[in-house]
C-alpha cells in the first residue's frame, strides 16, 4: 500500500483511509483497487484491463477520461534515463495524470499550497494528480513500474516544466516496502 510523506514536517502515513483522507481534500484522489480475477505474473494488458474493468468505466465516467493503457518499465527499457530525466523535474499537464499501478512503484512529489507531499505507490494504488498541478515523478531503486494510465485527450499529456527548482530540495525517497 502506498506511504504518504509530508515532507515538510517530516509526517508519514501509511493507513490507506488516512492517506485518502488526506488527499481529498487537496483535490487529489488515492483509491485501492483490486482485480476481478486472478492475474498471473505475464498477464496482458488486454488481461489487465479487463480485470481492472469496472473501476476504469467508473474513473472514465468520473472524469472524462476516453481511453487507457498499460505501460510497461523496467530497468532494461531502452531509453530509460532518458523517460525519466522528463518527469524528474517539476512540472505540470493540461489534464489529470491517472496511474493505477500494477507492479514495482513509484514515487509522486506533489507540490501544493500547503507543502509537498510525496506519495510512494505500490501495486493496488490509484492516484490521480489534477490538471495544472506542480509534480514530479521518478522511480525507486528497482527501477521497475507497470502501470494503467487514463487519458482525457493524448495531447494534454505533455509536461510543461515549471523551472522554480523547488525539485532539487527534495532529496530522492523511497522508504515503504518493495
Ligand atoms: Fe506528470
Amino acid at each position: 500500500m502506498a506511504t504518504l510523506y509530508l515532507r515538510d514536517t517530516h509526517t508519514t502515513l501509511t493507513d490507506p483511509d488516512a492517506i485518502a483522507a488526506h488527499l481529498a481534500p487537496l483535490g487529489i484522489q488515492y483509491e485501492r483497487w483490486a482485480a476481478d480475477r486472478p492475474l498471473p505474473e505475464g498477464a496482458s494488458a488486454d488481461e489487465v484491463l479487463a480485470a481492472y474493468a469496472a473501476p476504469i468505466a467508473k474513473l472514465k465516467q468520473q472524469g472524462g477520461f476516453v481511453t487507457a493503457d498499460v505501460i510497461d518499465i523496467k530497468p532494461d527499457t531502452p531509453n530509460l534515463g532518458a523517460m525519466l530525466a522528463k518527469f524528474k523535474s517539476e512540472h505540470w499537464h493540461d489534464e489529470d495524470e491517472v496511474r493505477f499501478t500494477l507492479a514495482g512503484r513509484g514515487i509522486f512529489h506533489l507540490h501544493l499550497e500547503s507543502g509537498v507531499i510525496a506519495v510512494e505507490v505500490v501495486a493496488g494504488d490509484l492516484l490521480r494528480v489534477p490538471r495544472g498541478t506542480h509534480h514530479w515523478f521518478d522511480l525507486c531503486s528497482e527501477r521497475r513500474i507497470r502501470a494503467i494510465r487514463l487519458f482525457q485527450q493524448i495531447s494534454g499529456w505533455a509536461p510543461h516544466y515549471t523551472e522554480t527548482g523547488v525539485d532539487a530540495g527534495y532529496a530522492p525517497l523511497c522508504l515503504g516496502p518493495a
